[in-house]
């Protein structure tokens, strides 16, 4: 019998079963939801019912077919607050994020008026008018417009199941630059997205592109700064849906287009009017960094893992013996018990009570990595707990949820349920009995194996029975939240803790990092604008990996790693499993020569960035800044991410490029302004100059000090930050063109809440003309430990300094201070003065 027939037919009709198959797949696959938004037809809405209420107005809008509620309130001064829900309210608002709550007006505070179709509202500063047959709305903030919403008409809020995305765009009028959206492997500025668009959606990227910058990465802020010559304007859009943020530059304005795919109309404006207020308003609203202990502001040392507790003690003394400073060394996850969090590996961590003694004598911290995940086995108490109680995430229909993780068959921990953060916070207190140990939250966008993206699927179900569509940029920010409540369980500790995963307002948990980085050049630049752009969002705690966390760094570019590293404010080495390892000491001498120059300049400038941080608890700004951020009038600074600003005072322009030879730097700040730059052996002095040329080599570390600044400097090498408290600290002092210099010293006991009862110092240091004192910020100051000036190195004084005399709270003290002229500054030494006591020292020049 002939087969032939027979078996072409049954083949033509496979082809046409699969071609069937796969087209009907095809046409049935959801297109991703913002191509969807983007080419639903334009509703338009009309205000109407229009109430006042305590904070604002409220009204309903109304749509084809629905009717929404819309309701605006007023923050305070600076911040309007717009939400925008169905009518009974039903899409997920995002709750825990804003801790600013809304201003109570006085019903005279607020006028309103309808005319020809406009309302028009007017509140303090405020004239806002909102066109009501076709919604359209526009802020004035002192007579200027700033923004307007809805000019492009693309404000829609999908109707009906599953159709919920939410869509709004946003003219930014008379911006010329638009900055924010962390977290992207972005240059500082973001560029106009045409079809494609910034992504929002907390995944794990291992070993990301520095050249893709749409693509989501493991943060998810949604904030824009739009910023002009003479007004900045920030737009805070609370979504924790997965979003695409489109940036258009117009000739009129910057244009900002956000997509999610469910959830309220949300947003927040910052009105400004300066970057500066902008950057502040946005931490008014989500909160900032509180005073991190001062060890988090040292050296860390991690390694994907430290395979036994012995391998972490030779690493720590390893350290001493090569004198590289030190305070803390990173648990990864072998530590563990078969990737079970909160246990330790009973073979190679046997006695991890004795690893942390021994590393708090050596006053070293250690950070341990704890993950969301928890894996599924029937022996595990805390399994099995939690299971009984209901806190693990659920599937649809209602069995738990499991994927694969570190641990292999995995479930996750429910952290929207208030209960499981309350359990999961009580369960640190044994854990983490000894006060040198600290929390690294990892994988927590939550990453799964195995799945699209490592990513959870969007329809498995929280707490309140909410879609993780819903929430998904929020788990890592309640994880860490969590984590936080479990830190300040702690007797009197200030806790520290990394997270990968954010979103706005995690700033108030948590340092984050830039994640799964390569040793790359391209990774050592992109992660200068990455820090500035989350600094800018509020989180002034940001680092990336030193060397590059994937793959092996050459000589070169580790050495080049380090000299950036100490500039950004969180500075830990880190480093893959299989790759070789790379501890410092693990160098030729030359190699470890610059690598402990540069853990050396951290820790000398360590005060400093201590009374940063603390400036930031108290003002709010941003502890590294981009330029513009200093200098918003000065168009050469607008898009300049290749150096940067480590608060007002020191300028950073790392050498970032292999085999770079030269360096163009800009100093900012126009004619008046001198920038010191403070060599091995003297100084050079630049005066009133934007645009300088600089020979490099490996050893050059182009930092720059503003003239009119003094900065605190402890000159001993320490093997820890807790060393820093034994060593008198020198002020180097920075004349500006009039001679003059000031510059402020915070300290307290680095780790405890004892500054709430009024036991720190805080000081400010000033020259003027032949004079250099200080003043007590805080007065009757309770701590006791003294802090003294030992020298001044003084710069760019016009006097010829012969000699000097000090004076303490009035009285003369004899003779005790030595002058000497160094190469290009004058060093005073022998001072010895408490910086609790005031003082004066007059230079003579004769
Ligand atoms: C991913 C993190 O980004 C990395 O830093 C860590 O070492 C590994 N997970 C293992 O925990």
């Amino acid at each position: 019998m002939d087969l032939k027939p027979f078996i072409y037919r049954c083949a033509l009709a496979l082809l046409i079963g699969f071609a069937t198959f796969t087209t009907i797949n095809f046409y049935r696959a959801e297109k991703p939801f913002f191509i969807r938004l983007r080419q639903k037809k334009r509703v338009h809405y009309k205000i109407q019912k229009i109430k006042k209420h305590q904070s604002g107005i409220c009204a309903q809008l109304a749509g084809e077919k629905s009717l929404l509620t819309f309701r605006l309130s007023f923050q305070n001064d600076d911040i309007i607050h717009v939400q925008i829900n169905d009518s009974d309210c039903t899409r997920y608002v995002v709750q825990d994020v804003v801790t600013l709550h809304s201003k109570i007006l006085d019903s005279r505070d607020l006028s309103m008026e309808e005319n020809n179709n406009t309302l028009y509202i007017e509140c303090m500063h405020f004239i806002i008018t909102i066109v009501c047959d076709d919604f359209e709305m526009n802020i004035y903030r002192n007579g200027k417009q700033i923004l307007s919403v809805n000019s492009q008409k693309l404000l829609l809020m999908e109707e009906g199941e599953p159709h919920v995305g939410a869509s709004a765009d946003f003219l930014f009028n008379a911006a010329i630059r638009a900055y924010g959206l962390p977290q992207h492997a972005e240059k500082l500025t973001l560029r106009p997205t045409g079809n494609k668009f910034y992504r929002l959606y907390n995944t794990d990227r291992f070993a990301y592109s520095s050249a893709d910058c749409f693509q989501s990465l493991y943060g998810a802020v949604p904030l824009v700064y739009a910023h002009g010559s003479d007004q900045t304007t920030g737009l805070l859009w609370l979504n924790s849906s997965e979003t695409f943020v489109g940036i258009d530059y117009t000739k009129i304005g910057v244009n900002s287009t956000f997509f999610s795919e469910s959830g309220a109309i949300d947003f927040y404006v910052l009105s400004g009017p300066t970057f500066e207020d902008c950057v502040k308003q946005n931490s008014q609203l989500t909160g900032g960094v509180p005073l991190p202990p001062l060890f988090a502001l040292g050296y860390h040392q991690s390694r994907f893992s430290y395979m036994s507790q012995e391998d972490v003690v030779e690493v720590s003394n390893e350290f001493d013996q090569h004198n590289f400073p030190l305070d803390s060394l990173w648990l990864d996850i072998d530590c563990t018990d078969d990737k079970k969090y909160f246990t330790w590996n009973p073979t190679t961590y046997p006695d991890p009570t004795s690893l942390f003694d021994l590393l708090n004598r050596k006053k070293r911290q250690a950070v341990v990595i704890i993950d969301p995940h928890i894996k599924v086995d029937q022996d595990s108490a805390l399994y099995k707990t939690l299971k009984e109680e209901d806190f693990l995430i659920k599937n649809s229909d209602n069995t738990t949820f499991t994927a694969k993780c570190w641990p292999g068959v995995s479930t996750w921990l429910d952290f929207f349920n208030p209960k499981v953060r309350q359990f999961y916070a009580e369960l640190h207190n044994e854990f983490l009995a000894a006060r040198n140990l600290h929390v690294w939250n990892d994988m927590n966008e939550p990453a799964l194996f195995e799945t699209p993206e490592n990513s959870m699927p969007k329809d498995v179900v929280h707490h309140g029975n909410r879609k993780h569509r819903d929430v998904h940029n929020l788990y890592g920010f309640y994880h860490s939240l969590a984590t936080y409540n479990g830190l300040m369980s702690r007797q009197n500790l200030r806790p520290f803790s990394l997270t990968r995963s954010h979103f706005a307002g995690s700033q108030r948990f948590a340092a984050v990092w830039t994640g799964d980085n390569t040793a790359t050049w391209q990774h050592l630049r992109i992660s200068i604008p990455m820090c500035l752009t989350a600094s800018l969002a509020g989180f002034s705690l940001c680092g990336a990996d030193v060397g590059g966390f994937v793959k092996h760094p050459n000589d070169e570019l580790l050495q080049r790693w380090y000299q950036l590293g100490a500039w950004l404010p969180f500075f830990r080495g880190h480093s893959n499993r299989n790759t070789p390892r790379r501890e410092p000491y693990l160098y030729s001498k030359e190699v470890q020569q610059r690598i402990r120059r540069s853990l050396q300049q951290r820790y000398r400038h360590l005060l400093h960035w201590y009374t940063l941080f603390w400036q930031h608890q108290m003002t709010l700004e941003p502890v590294v800044r981009p330029l513009i951020y200093q200098y918003p009038h000065d168009h050469n600074v607008y898009d300049l991410d290749t150096q940067f600003l480590v608060g007002e005072d020191i300028l950073v322009c790392p050498v970032t490029n292999c085999k770079q030879e030269q360096i163009d730097i800009y100093l900012p700040g126009g004619q008046h302004q001198i920038w010191y730059y403070v060599k091995q052996l003297g100084v050079d002095k630049y005066k009133g100059v934007g645009h300088v040329n600089m020979f490099v080599d490996m050893d050059t570390v182009p930092v720059f000090y503003r003239g009119g600044s003094i900065i605190p400097v402890v000159e001993n090498p320490v093997k820890s930050s807790a060393f820093l408290q034994d060593y008198p600290i020198t002020l180097y002092i920075f004349c500006d063109k009039q001679g003059n210099s000031t510059g402020m010293l915070y300290c307290d006991d680095r780790k405890t809440y004892n500054y709430k009862k009024g036991e720190y110092i805080h000081v400010r240091f000033n020259l003027t003309k032949n004079e250099i004192s200080n003043t007590q910020i805080k007065r009757n100051s309770r701590y006791q430990k003294p802090i003294t000036v030992g020298s001044i190195n003084l710069y760019g004084c016009g006097l010829k300094v012969e000699g000097a005399c000090l004076k303490v709270n009035n009285s003369a003290i004899e003779n005790t201070i030595t002058v000497a002229k160094r190469n290009c500054y004058v060093q005073l030494s022998d001072i010895n003065v408490n910086v609790k006591e005031n003082f004066i020292i007059t230079l003579l020049d004769k």
